[in-house]
Order: C-alpha cells, then sequence, then structure tokens
C-alpha cells in the first residue's frame, strides 16, 4: 500500500512541487545523490575510485517530453564522460542512460530520436574506452529497450541492460541475452506494475530473482548483480563459484548512499563492486523511489524533517 502510494507520489506534479519547494528535503537527498553537476558526479567517482569501487553515472531527467531537454542531456553525459577521461577515471566509471531521458517519450519519433542520441552517448563512451548501460523503466517501455539495445549492440557490442525480476517475462529475456559479450545487469525492479505483467509478492519476486540469475551465471555473458539484499548476494556468490566463474566475469552493483560498509566489504575480499550514482537536478522520481523500496529510507527521511 505504502510502496504503491509513494510510487504515485513520485509521478504526481503537485506532490512534487510540495517536497522540491520544502527546503529540508534537499539536505536528506544528498544521501542518494552526490550532487548535480558532471564535477560533482566525477568528484562523488573519485572518491569511491579511492575505496575500492567503480562507478556507473547517471544523469537524472527520465520522462522528458521536451527534445531540447533531451539533447541538453545527451551533451551532459558527453560532458561527464569528457571530464573523467581527463581526470584519468574513465576506467573506472561508466555511464547509466535512462531512454525516457534522451527522446523515448517524444511523440514525433521518439524511439528513433532516443536511439540516435544514445548513440551519441555511445560514441563518446567509445572514444574515453568506457561502457554504457540502458536502465530499464516501467514495463511498457521494455520491448522498445530491447529493441534499440539490439541496434546499438551491432555497433557497440558491449552496451548493457537492465533486467527487471518482477517481471514474468525476464526469464526467457535472460535466456535471449546471456550470450558472449552481453552485459545484464539484474536488478528486482522498481515500478508499480500490474499483476498481469509482474509477480506482486516479495518472495516470488525473489525467487524469480535466483531463476534469472542462474540463467545469467550459466551463460556466456556478464552478469552484473544489482541488489542490496544479503541473501541475492551471497547466492550469486555461490553460482559464480558453481558455474566456474572468477571475480573478473561477474559484478555487484549498488546504489550510492545504500549500504556503503556492504559495498565495501564486497570490494576488500575482492569482488568488484559498481555504484550506480546518480546526479542532477531532476532527482525526484529517483528519491520517491529509494523511499518507496524500504519502510527505513522513508523513516529516515521523515526523522530528518523532524530533526532540523
Ligand atoms: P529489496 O528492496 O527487496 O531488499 C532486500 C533486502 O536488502 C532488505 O531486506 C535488506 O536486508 C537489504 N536492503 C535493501 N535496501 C536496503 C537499505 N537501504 N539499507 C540496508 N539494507 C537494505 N530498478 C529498475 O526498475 N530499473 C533499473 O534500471 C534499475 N537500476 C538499478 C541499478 C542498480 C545498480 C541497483 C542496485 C538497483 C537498480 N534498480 C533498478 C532498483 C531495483 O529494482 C530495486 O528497486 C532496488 O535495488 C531494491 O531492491 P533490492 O534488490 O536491493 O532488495
Amino acid at each position: 500500500m505504502l510502496r504503491s502510494a509513494l510510487l504515485a507520489a513520485g509521478r504526481s506534479p503537485s506532490v512534487r512541487r510540495l517536497v522540491e519547494a520544502n527546503p529540508l528535503t534537499k539536505p536528506v537527498v544528498r544521501r542518494f545523490v552526490p550532487g548535480t553537476s558532471p564535477e560533482d558526479a566525477v568528484r562523488a567517482t573519485r572518491e569511491l575510485s579511492e575505496q575500492g569501487l567503480f562507478v556507473t553515472l547517471d544523469r537524472l531527467g527520465e520522462d522528458t517530453l521536451d527534445a531540447s531537454q533531451a539533447d541538453a542531456t545527451v551533451r551532459d553525459y558527453r560532458r561527464v564522460l569528457g571530464v573523467l577521461a581527463e581526470q584519468g577515471l574513465a576506467d573506472r566509471a561508466e555511464v547509466s542512460v535512462k531512454l525516457s531521458a534522451v527522446g523515448q517519450f517524444l511523440s514525433k519519433d521518439g524511439e528513433k530520436i532516443a536511439l540516435d542520441n544514445a548513440r551519441l552517448i555511445c560514441e563518446a563512451a567509445s572514444a574515453v574506452g568506457t561502457t554504457v548501460t540502458l536502465d530499464m523503466e516501467d514495463h511498457t517501455t521494455t520491448d522498445s529497450t530491447l529493441g534499440i539495445l539490439r541496434d546499438l549492440r551491432v555497433d557497440f557490442p558491449w552496451v548493457g541492460a537492465v533486467l527487471q525480476a518482477y517481471l514474468r517475462r525476464t526469464e526467457q529475456d535472460c535466456r535471449d541475452l546471456a550470450t558472449a559479450g552481453s552485459r545484464v545487469r539484474l536488478c528486482k525492479g522498481a515500478y508499480a506494475e500490474p499483476e498481469s505483467v509482474a509477480f506482486q509478492d516479495k518472495s516470488e519476486v525473489d525467487r524469480s530473482y535466483v531463476r534469472c540469475l542462474k540463467v545469467l551465471m550459466r551463460g556466456e555473458g556478464y552478469p552484473m548483480v544489482a541488489t542490496h539484499d544479503p541473501r541475492m548476494v551471497a547466492i550469486a556468490g555461490d553460482l559464480a563459484a558453481r558455474f566456474g566463474r572468477a571475480e573478473a566475469d561477474f559484478e555487484y552493483q549498488m546504489l550510492y548512499g545504500i549500504r556503503p560498509d556492504e559495498q565495501r566489504r564486497i570490494a576488500a575480499e575482492g569482488g568488484k563492486l559498481r555504484v550506480y550514482a546518480a546526479y542532477g537536478d531532476e532527482w525526484y522520481g529517483y528519491f520517491m523511489r529509494r523511499l518507496a523500496e524500504r519502510p527505513a529510507n522513508l523513516a529516515f527521511f521523515l526523522r530528518s524533517l523532524a530533526t532540523q
């Protein structure tokens, strides 16, 4: 109930105005979002890299209906990739892209614009020797996103994609993508989805996550295990060992500000851990999904407001 309400609030312009206007919100948002500019993002990358962690940077700004905003997002990605290279960090960080931030929802030729824009970001990533991963948004975009992935991988075979274990289709998508050179980030899924397409029960989602992990670990691609769940982390390690994968043949991924001690522990024990750090002004939808995921995040937010 609470999760659905928070996810609905995450798409409500009036709640958005209320939350954004509160001056006390910003310090709390900083726990999950390291800053607004490419320089802030690169600073966070350096700090995380000094702790032995890898990074993927997401420029916030989903669901745009404005072509000039999509262009600005592309320019920002290209700039952040340039700054990463200048500062010698391109081997520590890649970028994650939401196709809805680069034009997928534009009414005229949205998919083509998103593909062209994603291609520009891939060219910039290729020039500095790093990779791009496509985020996955709600289920109405899955086919379009996987289609764009296929097109991009013709020229940039290292482009990765996110699959969401809560979707009933995902085990099959994992089979399709568990091929040589294919990078798949497996997460549980963060949107409010109908029962017709998604498992609703947490234990069903967890069971699906394990089935998908098995497919990816057994396959020939590069699994990226995106979860904070200690059970899933342990199962991923066991499956990697069972299928003869070395530490370099898969990686763990967690969100910026969530379980930082665990992130450092995995890295200290020789695992590869990549932190997903989102930056920019458009933090509202991302922030609300983090609150929806976990009552403790919401309690932290409310407590911070109460004690200011
Ligand atoms: P879940 O929320 O089920 O929690 C399981 C357990 O993990 C908890 O019981 C607790 O032990 C531990 N835990 C979780 N959060 C914690 C916290 N804040 N503090 C302490 N312990 C905590 N989603 C999507 O739909 N599309 C996408 O493209 C992405 N991309 C993405 C990238 C990366 C790198 C990550 C890590 C996640 C995403 N997600 C996503 C979000 C994802 O779908 C999911 O909503 C969150 O990761 C939460 O699910 P968990 O697997 O962490 O476990």
